[in-house]
């Protein structure tokens, strides 16, 4: 990178050094730069880098190489200081020290507003680029936001490429860590520029939510547009000034070189996008393999779009000539309906199919799968099943010759997911007519793939033993034994082994099966011998009580005994140790029950209340950035009511990245931290003057707004939050009907809906019941349904009915017939009930016992083992 390669400036808004006012919240709906930088360095600091030494700081902000950059010596002046200020946020305590460097604080100005020029930041990154200290996390994460907004406040352009490349390795970890910053790319960005900024955009892709991903397709549909097309999408700027026109729509804007630069972000095209492909530039796309790779890269693509891309593709060729091309599919392959095809081209597309829900078309494998198998004298074809060995029949595998079928299990191994029946036939095509005692050891160990299989009398064998030095075996094996295997295996090796040395040998799910009585016998007496291990809550109950006896109960060791711990031991922690405590706790949030959350919280308030009446009322930034999120959700309502409008900032932050599923749904501090935060983002002002960029502030707490006040928000803010509460995992049942309403009257009739629309609202409707069930039966209504189902995990009675009836209404009796099954074979163990209902409204429909018999084999069959 030249240093004097380009220039840009940008206004660096250095807020209050010390802190010490209000922070300014009408400026507060962004994240400033100090806010991101601070976030960034906590991560670094949660990855336990080191802070960086003064000598690094020198060299990196070192004024002697800025000036000759630039005679501006004042700015590299304020860089340094404001840094150790950002340093020192998150280092509370450690700025006492005297011998500490960071006191250097001391000097920093109060507030400055500067123009930064690149050729500073230029000078820092390559600095930074260079230096191999993991401590310079810190200064990246120092220069990525002033990066980020040199990118996009920059107007004229004039960077050379490397530079601009420079600026965006930097801005990276912004994006990284607050997606949200795409909503501000910047304006223009010509030439090889944009290309390097959608690469940079491609390389975050995985982090950004859909809506962000929504966007980032807008601005780059814009960007190619105007530098491509001289035409443009915004509406007109000055007339005068450039000569552009509105593009038509019939533009064929998404050519080869559009489709490559916007990589995995093609999976946010509307479907209508693809017409402006020209075909010959997208039969070229998809025969390079690089359709198939984007497609591979993106999110799980909509139904729509898949379809869309899929039809376009099939008018390149003839029926014939585009099934030698399935291996080019990728997901596509997900929504292709394949013809009868050659055991070669059925293999080439099973190999596409992997990567499918296994919902979308389950059918579809299992007749690839027996095509392959129908030429048994085909040596290879077992092997090339991969996976979807798991498709093949029980008595399909009872007749593998068992050396074959051996090497599949030691080749797959431990990946792949039996029904009962399956195991059944695999374990007898095993081991023969063996006889419990005659299993070996190593038949065992040989069979550790499917030991769930096993019978329990051969678990409980001498040869168990050998099976104990091959540790890693056993835990393999043990991961996926039922319990009763379990208790057969613990009863074998209790007679060989005294419960101390199991406690110390056994694997994790063994070990969970060690009986209460037993653990008692193992001597336990540190919590070093159980702080490692993953524990039942029983046990966790029984090892906490028994540490809390002893004295030991130190809360940053206790990983899973955890689940044991009661209020009653929370409430004897000292005061000098509850922030420690509510700290420790709240690093394992899989082991802390809401239970203990609450009783934490409570203790914690005490605790702080003690030290100063009204600790919250008055509480600083500080403090409240001491305090961990998750107790902070379980404040009682009248305490969040009452914090401070100074904390804020802090408070939004925290609450943007909480995780409400740890709060139970009912809890009263649900509406008070929404409420709250809303407060904090007004902050006086009306709720129509929000900015989408306020609302996506609430995080998790958006989905917990009222709808009478998402109403008076401005429309494109309605739109906006409507879109993102689609993907709420939880939404109060008193607001839906209203916000049912809203969606009607923002996006329109739901029964007039395009495909894609029900892709992107549709769970917003299948909130509720009634709506749900009259859902119009388009077409496409199936597709999205199974679409919306994995995607969010929806298991709600009326969307299985509702996917059952659809393809029941389905006019041809043998396609119904076909996806009747496929529907039932989508169902889990989960749905058992529901399963049965349909195979008795299967049978009363069709009256046929022996159709009814089927699917009873078949909902056995598909249904995964219970263990
Ligand atoms: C700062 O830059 C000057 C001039 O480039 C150089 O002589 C000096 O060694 C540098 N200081 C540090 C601490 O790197
Ligand atoms: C920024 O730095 C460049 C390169 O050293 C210099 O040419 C330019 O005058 C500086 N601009 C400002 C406003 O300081
Ligand atoms: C970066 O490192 C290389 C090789 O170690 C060195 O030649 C170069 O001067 C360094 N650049 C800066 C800006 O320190
Ligand atoms: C766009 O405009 C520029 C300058 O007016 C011209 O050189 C270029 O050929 C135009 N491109 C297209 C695709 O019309
Ligand atoms: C079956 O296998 C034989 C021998 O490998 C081969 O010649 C034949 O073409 C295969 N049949 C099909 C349908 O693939
Ligand atoms: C089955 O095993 C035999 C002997 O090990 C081998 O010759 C044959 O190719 C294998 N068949 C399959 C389908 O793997
Ligand atoms: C146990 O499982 C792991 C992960 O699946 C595998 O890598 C390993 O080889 C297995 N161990 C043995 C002894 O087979
Ligand atoms: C229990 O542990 C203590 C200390 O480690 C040891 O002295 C004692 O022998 C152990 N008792 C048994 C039964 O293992
Ligand atoms: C438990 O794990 C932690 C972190 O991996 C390690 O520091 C500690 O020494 C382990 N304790 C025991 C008793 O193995
Ligand atoms: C949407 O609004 C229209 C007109 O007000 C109404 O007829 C329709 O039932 C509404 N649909 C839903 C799903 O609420
Ligand atoms: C498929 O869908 C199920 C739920 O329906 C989901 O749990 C699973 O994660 C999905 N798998 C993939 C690969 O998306």
């Amino acid at each position: 990178m030249a240093p004097n390669g380009g220039t840009c400036f940008f206004i660096l808004i250095v807020t209050s050094a010390a802190l010490a006012q209000p922070p300014d919240l009408t400026a507060g709906d962004k994240m400033g730069f100090q806010d991101i930088a601070k976030k960034l360095m906590m991560k670094c600091q949660s990855k336990g880098f080191p802070l960086p030494q003064m000598t690094l700081l020198k060299s990196v902000f070192n004024s002697s190489d800025l000036i000759a950059a630039d005679r501006t010596a004042e700015q590299s002046s304020t860089l340094l200081p404001t840094f150790l200020q950002v340093l020192t946020s998150i280092t509370p305590g450690k700025n006492n020290d005297p011998n500490n460097q960071l006191n250097l604080m001391n000097t920093v100005d109060k507030i400055t507003n500067k123009m930064l020029n690149c050729s500073h930041l230029s000078f820092m990154i390559q600095k930074i680029k260079n230096s191999s200290e993991s401590s310079s996390c810190f200064l990246r994460a120092f220069v990525a936001p002033l990066s980020w907004t040199a990118l996009i406040t920059q107007e004229d352009n004039n960077l050379d490429p490397d530079s601009y490349d420079a600026l965006l390795w930097a801005a990276k970890p912004v994006l990284v860590d607050v997606p949200s910053e795409t909503m501000k790319l910047p304006t223009k960005v010509e030439g090889q520029n944009m290309k390097n900024m959608m690469n940079m955009l491609q390389e975050v892709y995985k982090t950004m939510t859909d809506i962000q991903r929504t966007q980032v397709l807008k601005w780059a549909k814009e960007q190619i547009m105007e530098n491509y097309f001289n035409c443009t999408l915004r509406p007109l700027p000055d007339p005068q000034s450039v000569l552009m026109y509105h593009c038509k729509p019939s533009l064929q804007w998404l050519d080869l070189e559009s489709l490559s630069i916007m990589g995995p972000y093609i999976s946010q095209l509307m479907p209508e996008d693809v017409d402006s492909c020209p075909k010959q530039k997208l039969c070229e796309f998809f025969l390079s393999a690089q359709l198939r790779s984007s497609v591979g890269e993106a999110a799980e693509m909509g139904p729509s779009l898949s379809k869309k891309f899929l039809q376009r593709i099939q008018e390149c060729f003839s029926e014939n000539e585009f099934q030698h091309h399935v291996d080019k599919l990728g997901r596509l392959a997900c929504y292709y309906d394949a013809p009868d095809l050659t055991p070669d081209l059925s293999q080439r597309l099973l190999s596409q199919l992997n990567d499918c829900n296994h919902t979308l078309n389950p059918m579809l494998k299992k007749r690839l799968v027996n095509c392959m198998m129908s030429n048994s004298s085909d040596a290879k074809a077992l092997l090339s099943l991969g996976n979807s060995v798991t498709l093949l029949s029980p008595e399909q595998l009872s007749a593998l010759p068992a050396t074959n079928l051996s090497n599949v299990l030691q080749s797959l191994g431990l990946n792949l997911r039996w029904t009962t029946g399956q195991l059944l036939s695999i374990v007898r095509n095993q081991l023969g007519d063996k006889k419990c005692d005659e299993v070996s050891g190593k038949d065992l160990l040989a069979l550790q793939s499917v030991a769930a299989g096993l019978p329990s009398c051969a678990l409980k064998n001498d040869k168990v033993e050998e099976i104990l030095t091959d540790t890693e075996a056993l835990k393999n094996m043990s991961q996926q034994m039922r319990k009763g295997q379990l208790k057969a295996m613990l009863q074998g090796l209790l007679g060989k082994m005294n419960p101390s040395e199991l406690v110390q040998k056994l694997p994790g799910p063994l070990l969970r099966s060690i009986s209460l009585n037993n653990l008692n016998k193992a001597n336990i007496t540190s919590l070093d011998q159980v702080q490692n291990k993953t524990w039942s809550r029983p046990q966790a109950a029984y090892l906490a009580k028994k540490m809390f006896n002893l004295k030991q109960l130190h809360f940053q060791k206790l990983n899973s005994v955890l689940q044991g711990v009661t209020c009653e031991m929370i409430d004897n922690v000292s005061d000098s140790s509850v922030m420690e405590m509510a700290q420790a706790i709240t690093k394992t949030p899989q082991w802390l029950s809401k239970v203990q959350a609450r009783c934490a919280t409570q203790k914690l308030l005490l605790t702080l209340e003690k030290m100063r009446p009204d600790y919250l009322k008055t509480i600083t930034e500080q403090e409240l950035d001491a305090i961990p999120t998750t107790l902070l959700l379980y404040l009682p309502p009248w305490n969040v009511k009452n914090l401070p409008d100074s904390v804020c900032r802090a408070f939004l932050d925290k609450m943007q990245m909480a995780n409400l599923s740890s709060l139970p749904l009912h809890a009263p501090s649900r509406p008070a931290i929404t409420q709250r935060a809303l407060l904090c983002l007004t902050n006086g002002k009306n709720l129509s003057e929000l900015t989408i960029a306020d609302v996506s502030r609430l995080g998790q707490l958006l989905c917990e707004v009222k709808p009478s006040q998402i109403q008076l928000m401005a429309p494109d803010v309605i739109k906006f939050s409507l879109q993102t509460m689609a993907f709420c995992s939880h939404i109060p049942q008193l607001h839906r009907p209203d916000l049912i309403q809203m969606v009607n009257q923002t996006f329109g009739n739901p029964s007039d809906w395009p495909e894609k629309t029900m892709e992107s609202l549709g769970p917003l409707l299948l909130l509720d019941d009634n709506t749900a069930s009259f859902l119009p039966n388009k077409p496409w209504m199936k597709d999205v349904l199974v679409f919306l189902k994995s995607r969010l995990h929806l298991t709600s009675d009326i969307l299985q009915k509702k996917l059952f009836d659809l393809t029941t209404a389905a006019s041809n009796a043998a396609r119904r017939k076909r996806e009747s099954k496929s529907i039932i074979a989508a169902f889990t163990l989960n749905d058992h009930e529901y399963l049965l209902f349909q195979i008795k409204k299967y049978h009363d429909l069709y009256h046929v016992s022996e159709s009814s018999v089927y699917l009873l084999q078949l909902a056995i069959e598909v249904a995964p083992l219970a263990m």
